[in-house]
């Protein structure tokens, strides 16, 4: 393991306007995706639109990585130059979803734990090999009345988060650490953030006993943010603050990126909380984004599954790339939205 080498790799990914975009969706969840717009999930649709994504003009400006599939990792473009290739051409860092999916976690009806443990070792070394630079796993967390999540709940996820971690950073792949308390429920704001800080607390004490350097990682947590269904939304100012309070109580000064996922916010939702959150002035970390629906709605939208509008898909992405990148130093307005 080459401790440098995995410090500047984290740093590049969240370098100065950069972020990640998320394109690491599993074939059940890439279906769910076209399914909106009449696509069929075919293997060639599916190389197609990850081609529209990953050949955008200038995204390498606010894309500092991309999270790919194992199928995609695989793939290539028309002119046969495999993904992780073109992307590393254009310096964006190529990653991989290693985690197999959140599972029921036995004993503990409503709760779920990640697998995908067993054959890791030997599957980040086949990734590395293939290009792969950074790993992501994801935990799900979901927040229920009734006494979920449970303390065990949450202690079995961050272990196996930290199995992860520590597995990719023996491998020399910078693991990205995604512990996602899901905003679907009806509760409020005040519990998301008690939820979250818990969950990170347990997230970093395991990393800490299973020896990960926090320098060689980055973090990727949900937004402090009302449930779904709850009836009183807070507001950009209210979130951006919760979620900063929560976080710097949390996550060491030593991580050198929080890279937050959008969790099913609107595009523009997702851009004005990272926008508040850096004009609040400097945190410990980079404080940059790794969206895949809140990149990609407005893609596929604008896409239709159709090469007449192959260009204004890639618009769409450049659009929603430039406004994170300015939302990157606090230098987003909502008003910038309608004159896209
Ligand atoms: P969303 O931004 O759509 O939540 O996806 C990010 C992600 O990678 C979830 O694992």
């Amino acid at each position: 393991m080459n401790l440098d080498e995995l410090k500047s790799v984290a740093r590049a990914i969240v370098a100065q306007h950069k972020g990640v975009l998320a394109a690491d969706e599993s074939s059940p969840t890439i279906k769910k995706r076209f399914d909106t717009i009449q696509v069929e999930s075919t293997e060639e649709n599916r190389r197609r639109y990850r081609e529209i994504l990953f050949t955008a003009d200038g995204i390498e400006r606010q894309i500092g990585g991309v999270i790919l599939f194992d199928e995609t990792l695989r793939q290539r473009t028309r002119d046969d130059i495999p993904f992780p290739q073109l992307l590393s051409g254009r310096g964006i860092i190529p990653g991989i979803k290693v985690d197999q999916g959140a599972k029921a976690l036995a004993l503990h009806p409503g709760e779920k734990v990640t697998e995908g443990l067993d054959g890791l070792r030997d599957r980040l070394a086949g990734y590395k090999q293939l290009g792969a630079q950074f790993a992501k796993w994801r935990a799900v967390i979901e927040i229920d009345e009734r006494d979920i999540p449970s303390p065990f709940g949450i202690r079995a996820n961050a272990h196996a988060l930290a199995r992860y971690a520590a597995l990719c950073q023996e491998a020399g792949l910078v693991p990205i650490v995604e512990p996602e308390v899901l905003m679907d429920g009806a509760h409020g704001i005040e519990r998301c953030e008690a939820v979250t800080a818990q969950a990170l607390q347990a997230v970093f004490a395991e990393l800490d006993a299973h020896g990960v350097l926090f320098e060689g990682m980055l973090l990727k947590p949900n937004m402090v943010i009302a449930g779904k269904k709850c009836p009183r939304q807070a507001g950009v100012r209210e979130v951006a603050e919760a979620t900063l309070r929560c976080l710097r109580r949390t996550v060491p000064a030593a991580v050198p990126g929080i890279v937050f996922l959008s969790g099913g916010q609107s595009a523009e939702d997702a851009t004005d909380h990272l926008n508040a959150m850096n004009a609040m002035g400097p945190q410990p970390w980079e404080v940059s984004f790794s969206y895949g629906r809140a990149l990609q709605a407005p893609v596929l939208a604008a896409w239709q599954g159709q090469e007449d509008k192959v260009a204004a898909a890639q618009t769409a992405l450049m659009n929603r790339c430039h406004l994170n990148g300015l939302a990157r130093a606090g230098k987003y307005s909502r008003s910038m939205e309608s004159t896209a």
